[in-house]
């Protein structure tokens, strides 16, 4: 009984240990399988590491790659850029562009210099108000033009001329044209390009004054002569007068001496008082040597005319040198003095690098005095007006590249604009009967253009003054 109960015991033992033990290989197995499980994991992860760190070097190569591509793109489009900024930069035209908001987005080199305004500085302001401050007071309802407040309203401009006062001081004149900038048929903004034409202007004014001068010369010449025959006759009919005049007279003197010696009758005195008193014989004795005199100056000044016509007409044979123009202009402002000394102060700025120029001295200083007495003038009527007392005078030379430059600037009563263009024309004044004849400035304009290859230009403000600019060639036929 003890052993059956000692070996159930054992058996039991036995069996609780085996059981044990299975659960232990169990246990056993389960750990194995983990272990192997998490080796092949962390196998797995150190492939899938490895891979990810690939695919990032990969990646990060490509994207090196591609942000150094990127950079080179930056830099082409940044080098594209500055090349078109220096293609608009590199344009006669001004050019100013305006986004929707009125905003100026683009302004060019040549926009600076024609406005005489730094971009940032036209950056700050309103085109429409930029263009208000400047253009000339009969031109400012133009600036409507550059009102891009209201889209609907933008008119473009084809070839308009405007005149403008540039922040620079020149007066100028404009030609403008603008438009909407499009883009896939959408309106990004506006684009003003301008053009300064005022030198060109002036080139085109003097070549038809001087075409008008070539045919306004041949029918001078022409009236010249035909004045030139009658004008020689009455000139000796007049001195022939003058003298049978005087011989008249000495003889009425000679006839009352010698009836005062005969002592006639009182009722021959008498007669011969009341046909003297009929006759006006002293009123007429006093006036007609005046009226002959008269008349002598009167035909001397319609000489100096038909001379001048026909110096005009026919080009001057006079010798050309080279010459001190500094010095002309010296003796020039002397032999004026009498004129200029009470109305004006007269300076002069004379370039001491003046090189001599090939020129007729003589006519050089003739068109210097014409423009002096012109300012006097000019400086007169300004005073008569009460604008001031005293006016100034200023003549100034200059050496350019290729060629000289004298300018002769007065404050006087100036030109107005509508006259301008008429200065040149012959016989054209604005002074009184008798003062001017007109032919100063024609004469002018034929010695410095026809006789001497050179230009004269004019800039003039009503009531503000005139200047006048000629340039000669500093070398024989030059320009
Ligand atoms: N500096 C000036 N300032 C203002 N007006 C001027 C000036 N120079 C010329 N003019 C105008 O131009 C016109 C023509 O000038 P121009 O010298 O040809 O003739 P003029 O002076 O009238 O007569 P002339 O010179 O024959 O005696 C003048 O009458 C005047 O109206
Ligand atoms: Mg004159």
């Amino acid at each position: 009984m003890i052993t059956t109960s000692i070996l159930n015991n054992i058996a039991g033992l036995l069996l609780f240990y085996s059981d044990i033990a299975l659960i232990f290989a169990i246990l056993l197995v389960v750990a194995g399988v983990l272990g192997l499980i998490h080796a092949v994991r962390i196998k797995t992860i150190n492939e899938l590491s490895r891979k990810l760190e690939k695919t990032v070097q990969e990646k990060t190569a490509e994207f090196i790659n591609l942000s150094s591509k990127l950079q080179i793109l930056n830099s082409a489009i940044e080098a594209e850029k500055e090349y078109y900024r220096v293609i608009i930069d590199s344009i006669e035209e001004g050019l100013i562009a305006l986004d929707l908001e009125g905003n100026i987005v683009l302004v060019n080199k040549s926009a600076e210099n024609i406005l005489g305004i730094k971009e940032e500085n036209i950056k700050n302001f309103q085109l429409f108000n930029l263009f208000q401050s400047i253009l000339e007071d009969k031109d400012k309802p133009k600036s409507k033009y550059f009102d891009i407040s209201d889209f609907d309203r933008f008119i473009p401009m084809k070839n308009e001329q405007m005149i403008i006062h540039a922040k620079d001081e020149k007066r100028k004149i404009l030609q403008v044209n603008s438009s909407e900038i499009k883009e896939d048929d959408a309106i990004r903004g506006v684009v003003f390009i301008f053009k300064d034409k005022t030198e060109l202007v002036a080139i085109e004014n003097q070549l038809v004054v001087s075409q008008k001068m070539e045919s306004i010369g041949q029918l001078a010449e022409g009236i010249a002569h035909e004045i030139n025959t009658p004008l020689q006759y009455i000139s000796d009919n007049i001195n022939f007068l003058g003298h049978a005049f005087f011989y008249m007279k000495e003889y009425i003197s000679f006839i009352k001496e010698t009836l005062d010696k005969l002592a006639p009758p009182d009722e021959i005195k008498k007669m011969i008082e009341d046909k003297e008193k009929e006759y006006n014989l002293e009123y007429l004795e006093e006036e007609i040597p005046d009226a002959l005199e008269q008349t002598h100056i009167g035909i001397q000044r319609v000489s100096r005319i038909v001379l001048s016509m026909k110096d005009f007409a026919h080009p001057g044979i006079k010798a050309k040198s080279y010459c001190d123009l500094n010095h002309g202009i010296e003796v020039t402002t002397n032999i004026t003095r009498n004129k200029w000394k009470y109305v004006a102060d007269l300076e002069l700025e004379l370039d001491p690098k003046l090189p001599n120029v090939y020129c007729s001295l003589d006519q050089i200083n003739q068109v210097i005095l014409n423009l002096i007495l012109n300012s006097v003038d000019a400086i007169g009527e300004k005073i008569k007006a009460g604008l001031y007392e005293k006016g100034t005078i200023r003549i100034k030379t200059e050496n350019r590249e290729k060629d000289v430059e004298i300018v002769i600037w007065d404050n006087g009563i100036g030109i107005k604009e509508e006259n301008l263009h008429r200065i040149f024309d012959p016989f054209y004044t604005t002074k009184e009967a008798g003062k001017g004849t007109g032919q100063g400035l024609a004469i002018c304009h034929d010695i410095i253009v026809n006789k001497h290859n050179g230009r004269i230009l004019i800039n003039s403000r009503y009531k503000e003054g005139t200047k006048f600019i000629i340039r000669l060639p500093n070398s024989e036929g030059a320009f």
